[in-house]
């Protein structure tokens, strides 16, 4: 997280997620940081959109976990994770996360990373989405 860049609409902020999305190369794990509405789904959402998937994301939050399937290279699929109502690592564990952690075909993308602490690989790389005021963020990554 040494760059940032400020967005100045919902678009900006989706239309730097979808160019972020070309750098990823499989197996990546992005941790979300920002408070509620700084724009982590919309972020979600212009990644998807980078790999290809046209989906409509939803936020997951009463899903915890959606996953979607990508054809480009070596990445097979968008794992996205809203932790936001998790209590504990197990919920988590339970619905079997921690098998797409691992894989080097997947990207993994986690809302509310800050909930899931001790299941967080070390490789993790987070992404700070900061409010600064009605349309503007600062996207820190
Ligand atoms: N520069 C911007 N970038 C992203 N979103 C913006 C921006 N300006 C305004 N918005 C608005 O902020 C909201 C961001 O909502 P979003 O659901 O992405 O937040 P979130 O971080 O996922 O929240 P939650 O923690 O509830 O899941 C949207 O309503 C979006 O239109
Ligand atoms: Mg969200």
């Amino acid at each position: 997280m040494n760059k940032k860049i400020i967005t100045k609409s919902e678009k900006e902020t989706f239309d730097f997620s979808k160019k972020y999305a070309k750098n990823l190369r499989g197996g990546e794990i992005i941790g979300l940081l920002g408070n509620l509405g700084a724009g982590k789904t919309v972020f979600t959402k212009g990644l998807a959109r980078g790999l290809g998937i046209t989906h409509n994301i939803s936020s997951p939050t009463f899903v915890i976990m959606k996953v979607y399937p990508v054809k480009i290279k070596s990445i097979k699929r968008l794992c996205h994770i809203d932790a936001y109502r998790l209590t504990g690592e197990n919920d988590l564990a339970a619905i079997g996360a921690q098998e797409y952690f691992g894989d080097k075909n997947t990207i993994t993308i986690i809302e509310w990373p800050e909930k899931i602490k001790k299941i967080l690989p070390e490789k993790t790389k987070f992404i700070e989405i900061e409010h600064l005021n009605e349309n503007e963020r600062v996207v820190k990554y």
